[in-house]
């Protein structure tokens, strides 16, 4: 009965003195090592088990019972603990990873094309629409392509009308202007008929400044073929400005020179700023010059490999920032490639 006692007594200390240790646990890692040391091989209930050979051997289904009963105590508490463990991690990180599906959305940004390239589709839209190709044509030039072949001789004076960036080849410059591309269109097509437009960066050796910008873009317009006239030009110039600013816009042409064509002519359309009643922009006159033109030069038509005596073709150029400086008002040229956001958002 005494033995029985002291049993009795062993039992309910191991059993309270792991149910403490149990409560203070508040980690997952730390359970598994309370598992060892309480309820593993050398745990002290486990021990009890083993000694029960030492008890009397009426006593021993009793006492195995109590040991018994310690350990499932211990390993309800055990299971108990674990799950409430489990429950409180879930609930840390489930608040701590709210999300609020009813907060507003952030708006992404959105990119838009530049001001000059908007201008440039334009211009691709209507001479498609009028059956022109676009052809691209190198920037880095000859002398030869951007001069010589386009009836403009070294020493020439007409020379001084494109201050020119050379390279260190010599020979070799960045093209003034995309006239040169006429003659490789032209040596391409030749004899069959050309109608292509030549979009591209142009260089001038200037002082930048508001109206002067070292690179700017043109679109040349080439057209050759048999019974080409002055009529041709005018109509299709015509209708490219009226499909780009309007079906009322109102056109002129004024006598020019560019070595390259003969005739040669400049396109005004309507100030659209005054409506021809003459403004700051249009200097007063109501008129915008937004194009030099004229019929290729016989010169340039054989340099491209037509016969001028069969063939005949018309030409054009025009500056597309021009056009937009013009359309929107723009003060400063230098804001096309000055990469201001500022500037560019307003497009
Ligand atoms: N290439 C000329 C320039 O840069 C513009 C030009 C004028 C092009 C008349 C043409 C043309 O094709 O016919 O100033």
């Amino acid at each position: 009965m005494v033995q029985d006692e002291q049993w009795a007594t062993d039992l309910a200390a191991i059993e309270e003195q792991a149910l403490q240790a149990l409560a203070k646990i508040s980690d997952e890692s730390d359970l598994q090592a309370w598992r060892t040391l309480h309820l593993g091989r050398s745990s002290a209930v486990m021990q009890t088990f083993t000694r029960l050979g030492q008890a009397p051997k009426e006593q021993r289904p009793a006492l195995g019972q109590a040991a018994n009963r310690v350990k499932q105590a211990l390993e309800s508490a055990l299971a108990l603990r674990e799950q409430a463990l489990g429950q409180a991690e879930l609930e840390r990180s489930l608040s701590s990873e709210r999300l609020d599906v009813t907060l507003p959305g952030r708006q992404p940004h959105l990119g838009r094309l530049h001001i000059a390239t908007q201008t440039l589709r334009e211009i691709y839209r209507v001479f498609a629409e009028m059956g022109f190709q676009v052809y691209r044509s190198r920037e880095v030039e000859t002398d030869a392509f951007n001069f010589e072949l386009l009836n403009i001789p070294a020493y020439h004076p007409a020379r001084d009308m494109w201050d020119t960036f050379h390279t260190t080849t010599p020979g070799v410059v960045l093209r003034t202007h995309t006239s040169p591309g006429q003659i490789h269109a032209m040596r391409e097509f030749a004899p069959e008929p050309v109608r292509v437009i030549l979009p591209g960066m142009c260089y001038r050796y200037e002082q930048s400044s508001v109206r002067h910008e070292i690179q700017f873009n043109q679109v040349e317009v080439l057209a050759v073929g048999r019974g080409i006239t002055f009529g041709d030009l005018k109509g299709t110039l015509q209708e490219f400005a009226r499909r780009l600013f309007g079906q009322n816009v109102r056109t002129r042409l004024r006598p020019s020179y560019f070595p390259f064509t003969e005739p040669s002519a400049e396109m005004d359309v309507e100030c659209f700023v005054c409506g021809g009643a003459g403004c700051q922009i249009c200097k007063g006159s109501g008129w915008l010059e937004i194009l030099g033109c004229g019929m290729v030069h016989p010169l340039v038509l054989q340099n491209g490999g037509y016969d001028p005596a069969v063939y005949s073709g018309f030409a054009a150029g025009m500056g597309p920032e021009r056009m937009t400086i013009l359309r929107y008002r723009i003060e400063d040229i230098r804001n096309f490639w000055g990469n201001d956001v500022r500037f560019l958002e307003q497009f």
